[in-house]
């Protein structure tokens, strides 16, 4: 499993604004679609492409196409960084996974799964907080079931025993965060990470 750590100004930039505990959900969710982008074009520097002859005004040259793509946003933190991908990648085709955690235990609890065809797609999981691994070692089990043979997982922020737990699940996955930070709090949490993904996004907090 390749774990890749974004370094790039920006990217660190749109993370601190997402850990400040004074930033508003619409300008979370804004910085959530930015710091998403470097995710994406991080996680597809190995996309497969496919030549093509084109005409530029001047004359005939070779251009490339990607492949296709099938982004899995898990519930509800993913939908966060769904929108930069959609941006970027208009032909990606989007699934979702829902899991809940039990709060006492981080086991995750299944409630619904709906890929769009997997066959020949480069996937890319939408779990921004990768925290005991749990939700996210699922779904990308359940993308495997279903088809998946290239998987890379995008993620915010991770908490070491998250990372261990991918490694120990699915070697095979390539994971893309912004930071791995220390720890995780009693109730799971990352420590210092940046609270609630999914409340901090909805507001629900
Ligand atoms: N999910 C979150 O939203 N935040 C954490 O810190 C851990 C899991």
């Amino acid at each position: 499993m390749q774990l890749t750590t974004l370094d790039h100004p920006l990217a660190k930039h749109y993370l601190t604004v997402l850990r400040d505990q004074k930033t508003e959900p619409e300008e979370f969710r804004n910085a959530a679609r930015r710091l998403c982008y470097s995710l994406v074009m991080e996680a597809t520097r190995d996309l497969p492409t496919e030549e093509v002859t084109i005409k530029t005004p001047l004359e005939e040259t070779t251009g490339y196409r990607s492949s296709s793509v099938v982004a899995i946003a898990v519930l509800r933190a993913g939908l966060g960084l769904l929108d930069a991908v959609i941006d970027l990648i208009p032909h990606v085709k989007v699934g979702f996974a829902g899991v809940q955690r039990n709060e006492d235990t981080a086991e995750p609890i299944e409630y619904y799964f709906k890929p769009p065809d997997l066959a020949e797609a480069t996937v890319l999981i939408l779990e921004p907080m990768l925290a005991t691994g749990g939700s996210l070692a699922w779904a990308v089990g359940k993308a495997k079931e279903s088809g998946a043979t290239r998987v890379i997982c995008l993620c915010v922020v991770a908490a070491p025993a998250g990372v261990d737990h991918m490694r120990r699940e699915h070697p095979d996955v390539d994971i893309i965060v912004a930071a791995v930070d220390r720890d995780l709090s009693d109730r799971f949490y990352i420590q210092p990470g940046l609270g609630d993904m999914g409340d901090r996004l909805f507001g629900t907090t």
